[in-house]
């Protein structure tokens, strides 16, 4: 089962996360990371650029967004291309020849999900997948029915998750209606994942992909799946979960060779 952590903010759930990122680029300076979107991953983000301006070096590493709106333009300022570019390239100091980022344009699109499974291919695979999750339960884009098996591909949003991300445009009119997402299968083959969680709305998912049955119907059940999956979530968002004590206890009592995420 997946570790669960539980943790007093978002801020310390950055902390703790951009610690073990840095811990594994010490040992791998050119690592493979697996990049979300949305509001979730940024206090790792911002964690990380604190300690990137206080003289961590991250030039050398990759990434691997976990999705794209098709459609839309690379240089909308919603696209995930330009989010990537604005809160990881250029605040982390990354290359942005190395890091890539689905191609959601509509010309090319039958064969972009391919491309995209080449590309992590030939980069030796992704070596820390970072996730958050949606309040249907999906990670990536993979929304409920997707195959545990399924790979980079289009798949059309739900209405819930256009709702959710209507924040993000003028309307849920304006959500785009399609995406292109790293599969259950792709995510599941990166070596480590560190999904995370905040607030009471995603509480009831959490609960479900950590205890609920393995089911396409939570697409993020699948993280059972994996043999080192870290759940780090705030309270608001742990508060579903039956064995939370036992989380506790398991974490306060870690022995003190297994480091926290890595
Ligand atoms: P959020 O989205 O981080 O903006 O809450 C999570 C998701 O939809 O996967």
């Amino acid at each position: 089962m997946a570790e669960v952590i539980v943790v007093g903010s978002r801020k310390a759930a950055g902390a703790l996360v951009a610690e073990a990122i840095e811990r594994l680029v010490a040992v791998q300076p050119d690592a493979v990371l697996g990049l979300a979107t949305g509001d979730t991953p940024v206090p790792v983000y911002r964690a990380l650029a604190e300690r990137v301006r206080a003289g961590l070096d991250l030039s050398a590493v990759r990434g691997f967004a976990l999705d794209e709106y098709v459609g839309i333009p690379v240089g909308h300022p919603q696209s995930y291309h330009s989010v990537i570019d604005a809160e990881v390239v250029v605040p982390l100091g990354l290359n942005p020849a190395a890091v890539h980022v689905p191609d959601g344009r509509s010309l090319g699109i039958e064969t972009a999900g391919e491309r995209y499974e080449a590309a992590i291919l030939a980069s030796g695979g992704i070596d820390l997948q970072i996730l958050g999750i949606g309040t249907d339960g999906h990670i990536g884009f993979n929304e409920p029915g997707s195959s545990f098996a399924s790979l980079t591909r289009v798949k059309t949003l739900t209405r819930q998750t256009r709702e959710d991300n209507a924040r993000f445009f003028d309307s849920v009119d304006e959500v785009p209606v399609h995406s292109i997402t790293q599969g259950l299968g792709t995510i599941l083959r990166a070596r480590r994942l560190v999904l995370l969680a905040f607030g009471a709305a995603k509480a009831h998912a959490v609960a479900a992909a950590v205890e609920g049955p393995l089911t396409a119907s939570v697409p993020a059940s699948a993280i059972q799946l994996h043999p080192r999956a870290t759940v780090v979530v705030d309270e608001e968002a742990a508060s579903m979960l039956g064995e939370l004590e036992y989380y506790r206890d398991a974490f306060e009592n870690k022995p003190t060779w297994d480091p926290v995420i890595l």
